[in-house]
């Protein structure tokens, strides 16, 4: 596989009138323009998009792809794997792997797995520990995680308790890279699978408070604001803490933030018959946070959108409710599961291209396609009447946890292209 000329032909764009070509040379785009029936683009590999969506292919601020230390969930050849299914060219990965990525020999063994796997991308970009062992004593080696290839920092899914070293490691890393918080009292959320209402109350379940995530919201917001340090909240899930974030940003408060596909499409009642596939953390909670989310997405207040890909085995789900591990596969599903928020008019295909492509790319300083001349040929293939149902085989992550399992969807992606290389592709399966 190498970068190839390629004319994609007779697409619709997000934001263009008409059916487009898109001219892709030397793994660059060359040009997007209108549809020309008449062209022979003699010297390309013609690809019929007659049909078809074209978008930037999408960078994922958020993923879980443990390697090293536990395969047994995933791999990075497989999540790598999922991520092009999924129509991805940059994946960020956390650092809660074992050994933590808390030091530049984890950093690049990441790095020269995913060129051995997928030399030709999706690219992986490793998040280093915020502090050693993601233990919240310790700053990180972040100069060294950083000079390794770390392009971001994050204790994820053990966040800091403690706000002294919380404040010292966003002024260490202000110089070197974004830090990404997973907003959680830790205290607060201790044990607790499901959000705390009547959900959890129904179902006699510990419940984590919405209001767990939204004291450590206001905590890093204040703490972005004194220091001036900018900080990126991860897998937003709760109105509370949108409104914080929401009247952060208007008094030009240097914080960012992510929500994922989960938190948009479904709610706690979703954990009725105590379906550990649906166990998440934070966890779902409930509509009207669901709409509200939706909402911020769209105004921007939520900057992007990141899937917490969280692969876990069948024996780490298949238990009672308490002992399952939280989170949910999400790479191979995100896109087709959103869609159904652009078929419902809520999202539209431009926000998914701003929140899912763009932004993300912009926030940690990653290629970005925007179809100019020039442009890295990151791009995807979207066929929005494709109907396909979610099953363990129909998924390239080994993580089969998602609670889409079983479930039609709408849209599927057919081709993923990483710098002018095809990584992915079943247009001649689909018939395009
Ligand atoms: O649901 C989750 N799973 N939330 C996290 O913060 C961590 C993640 C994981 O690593 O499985």
């Amino acid at each position: 596989m190498t970068a190839q000329a390629l004319a994609v032909t007779n697409v619709r764009a997000p934001g263009r009138d008409g059916a487009c070509d898109l001219l892709v040379e030397g793994g660059q785009v060359r040009e997007l323009s209108p549809h020309d029936p008449k062209a022979e683009h003699a010297a390309f590999r013609r690809i019929d998009g007659r049909g078809l969506l074209l978008m930037p292919s999408l960078t994922d601020a958020h993923a879980h792809l443990r390697e090293p230390g536990q395969e047994w969930k995933e791999d990075i050849a497989s999540g790598l794997a999922a991520a092009a299914a999924g129509g991805f060219s940059n994946i960020l990965c956390m650092a809660n792997t074992d050994p933590v990525n808390d030091n530049e020999a984890v950093t690049r063994l990441m790095l020269r797995r995913a060129k051995q796997a997928w030399p030709h991308g999706p690219r992986l970009f490793p998040i280093g520990a915020l502090t050693v062992g993601l233990k919240g004593r310790e700053l990180a080696p972040m100069a060294e995680l950083r000079e390794a290839g770390c392009v971001a920092f994050s204790n994820d899914g053990e966040p800091v308790a403690d706000t002294e070293i919380f404040r010292r490691a966003m002024e260490y890393a202000a110089d070197l890279a974004p830090v990404i918080d997973h907003c959680e009292d830790p205290f607060m959320a201790k044990g607790a699978g499901a959000n705390e209402g009547a959900m959890s109350a129904r179902l006699g379940l510990r419940g984590q408070p919405d209001a767990a995530e939204a004291i450590q919201v206001a905590r890093d917001i204040l703490l972005a604001e004194y220091l001036n340090v900018p900080i990126h909240l991860a897998h937003v899930s709760c109105r509370r803490a949108v409104e914080l974030i929401s009247a952060a940003k208007k008094r030009g408060a240097p914080v960012t933030a992510e929500t994922c596909p989960h938190y948009l499409l479904m709610t706690d009642a979703a954990l009725l018959g105590y379906d550990t596939m649906a166990k998440v953390n934070p966890p779902l909670r409930t509509d009207a946070d669901r709409l509200a989310l939706i909402d911020a997405l769209r105004a921007g207040v939520i900057d992007i959108l990141a899937t917490d890909h969280a692969p876990h085995a069948a024996h780490e789900k298949e238990t009672p409710f308490e002992d399952a591990k939280n989170g949910i596969s999400g790479l191979d599903t995100a896109l087709a599961a959103l869609w159904e928020l652009v078929r419902q008019g809520r999202l539209t295909p431009e926000d998914i291209v701003t929140r899912f492509a763009w932004r993300p790319a912009e926030i940690f300083g990653l290629p970005v396609n925007r179809f100019t001349p020039g442009d890295p040929a990151d791009f995807l293939l979207f066929d929005p009447e494709d109907s396909w149902v979610v099953t363990p085989t129909s998924l390239r992550s080994k993580g089969k946890n998602t609670p889409l399992l079983g479930q039609p969807l709408t849209g599927r992606v057919v081709l993923t292209a990483v710098g002018g290389v095809v990584v992915h592709d079943i247009t001649s399966a689909t018939g395009a």
